[in-house]
């Protein structure tokens, strides 16, 4: 399973590459990396296994994360109408969004990072994505809310890309034009 310790930290260049497509069907090794990293964000939401494990509480992990260079991540959360969203996405694509923004208001977090980095992280407040679940069924979802932008961090992760790469600089509470605030309990 995967420890605190098999997590790269911010500065590590896994972090920094783009990822290729995967091709199906998924190998042994990679079927059980997209069950490691689902593993991952369920049991780092039980209380009892954070304290055994002595594991961050996470919504998601991408493959890069544990230095693999793979084009999947998983996702765990409960959505605004406490339906469960759990899922793992192999080659996940964004096809259209709304013009509407949002932003977590208490600001991102990482598995990668361990301080606290201030300031909004402007995301499509809804986007529709498709993808694989990792025995090669394809998907079609539309997320908005926590999802949407869990969504976004994650694939940002096969691209390379920090969540606190999106936030101004200069100006970490700019307000983000037409947007709507996510505030999470
Ligand atoms: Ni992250």
């Amino acid at each position: 399973m995967i420890l605190m310790n098999d997590i790269v930290r911010d500065g590590h260049p896994s972090l920094r590459k783009r990822t290729e497509e995967m091709t199906f069907p998924l190998s042994e090794e990679d079927l059980t990396l997209a069950n490691d990293l689902q593993e991952y964000v369920i049991n780092s939401q039980e209380d009892e296994l954070i304290e055994k494990y002595k594991i961050r509480p996470g919504i998601g992990i991408a493959a890069p994360q544990v230095n693999a260079n793979k084009r999947m991540f998983a996702l765990h959360l409960e959505d605004e109408n406490n339906e469960e969203v759990s899922f793992v996405a192999v080659n996940p694509k964004i096809i259209s969004h709304s013009v509407e923004k949002t932003y977590i208001s208490a600001g991102e977090g990482c598995l990668s990072v361990d301080e606290v980095i201030e300031g909004y992280v402007p995301r499509h407040a809804r986007i529709t994505a498709t993808g694989f679940y990792p025995d090669g069924t394809s998907f079609k979802k539309r997320l908005k809310g926590l999802a949407a932008i869990a969504f976004q961090h994650e694939l940002d992760h096969l691209n390379g890309i920090m969540f606190y790469d999106h936030i101004n600089k200069d100006n970490p509470y700019e307000p983000i034009p037409n947007s709507i605030a996510y505030d999470r309990a």
